[in-house]
């Protein structure tokens, strides 16, 4: 009996980690007017998307959860290099957590092949703007934290700030500022990508000048020289032109969320540089209430092995 009942709990346990969304939620989504946004991701399996409730009569106790992957990345694990957010799904639900309380979709098609094509226009934003807010009708929560990743950093941001789009033609709606308990911002690249500068702004779409990482080329006297540690000249960071979209993003002064958290590591292997453009992190967000630099990890692991720092920061409000 006692064995049957450990089974039992492992079985719910392990099956409570695999997407896709519950049919519950599918089944709200149809009817509330979602359907062509496809959040589902059946596309990709298990791996395209993660939430909801599994009985209609499921408590959502704890502030809903929402994780925004990278470019090229998904929802849950889909392939060693599209690895999702599983890991911090498992030790959220550890932790008590439900599946009710933990949302991820997948955006773009996962293939890193076509990295540099992601921008942010208004159709991902749009879309992702859409996602945020179903969960919130369908939780009834009035406070969220949303814990994001590389691209999904300032993705969420402008999701969350609201308004419209620098360099496409839509409005996102009012801010949801008021709603964010916390945000988490892991690996972004907030000030743009130094491997954005000079002409890769014009051969590849996401480092482009309008809506894409591109971080400037020059700051003073230092040119196509984003990523030197440290500058030749002196500098004044705050007066590089660069991304339309990034630089009004970080000119708008209102913090995301009543708690907001940036952490990256030194040794990340797609911005390089240790994290600086022109001399500061590119993954600090402005205003951010903490910060945590880790010394070895990759891109990836900066999200895959920092569960519980981003357990920490959204249930305590700490960083250690
Ligand atoms: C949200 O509120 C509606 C209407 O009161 C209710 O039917 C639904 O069960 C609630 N959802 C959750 C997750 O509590
Ligand atoms: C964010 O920082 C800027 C510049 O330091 C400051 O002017 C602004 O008031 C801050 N915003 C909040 C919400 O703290």
């Amino acid at each position: 009996m006692k064995t049957a009942l450990l089974l039992a709990s492992f079985i719910v346990f392990v099956f409570a980690q695999q997407g896709p969304i519950t049919q519950d939620f599918q089944n709200w989504l149809s009817t509330n007017g979602y359907s062509s946004d496809d959040f589902v991701r059946a596309d990709l399996g298990s791996a395209g998307s993660y939430g909801g409730r599994n009985a209609p009569t499921d408590k959502v106790v704890k502030n809903p959860v929402i994780f925004i992957h990278g470019n090229s990345d998904a929802a849950l694990y889909y392939n060693s290099e599209s690895t999702g957010w599983t890991n911090s799904v498992k030790y959220f639900l550890g932790k008590g957590y439900t599946t009710q309380e933990l949302y991820a979709t997948t955006w773009g098609d996962a293939d890193p092949l076509n990295a540099g094509t992601r921008v942010h226009d208004c159709a991902t934003l749009g879309r992702l703007r859409r996602w945020v807010e179903a969960i919130m009708k369908y939780t009834n929560a009035t406070k969220i934290a949303v814990i994001t990743h590389s691209m999904g950093v300032t993705l969420g941001r402008k999701i969350i700030q609201g308004g419209s789009v620098t360099g496409d033609n839509c409005n996102l709606g009012p801010s949801l500022i008021p709603n964010v308990d916390t945000y988490v911002g892991l690996a972004g690249g907030n000030y743009g990508l130094c491997s954005c500068e000079g002409g890769d702004a014009f051969i590849s779409a996401t480092c482009n000048q309008k809506n894409g990482f591109w971080p400037g080329d020059s700051c003073g006297l230092n040119t196509l020289t984003c990523g030197e540690v440290p500058l030749t000249f002196p500098c004044d960071p705050t007066s590089v032109t660069y991304s339309s979209f990034l630089s009004v993003l970080n000119s708008n002064n209102a913090k995301e969320a009543a708690y907001l958290f940036s952490a990256w590591s030194i040794a990340d292997n797609l911005i390089l540089y240790e994290d600086q453009v022109w001399g500061r992190p590119t993954s600090l967000i402005r205003n951010s209430t903490g910060y945590k630099q880790y010394l070895t990890y990759t891109h990836m692991e900066t999200k895959e092995l920092t569960a519980a720092d981003q357990y920490n920061m959204v249930v305590y409000h700490t960083v250690s």
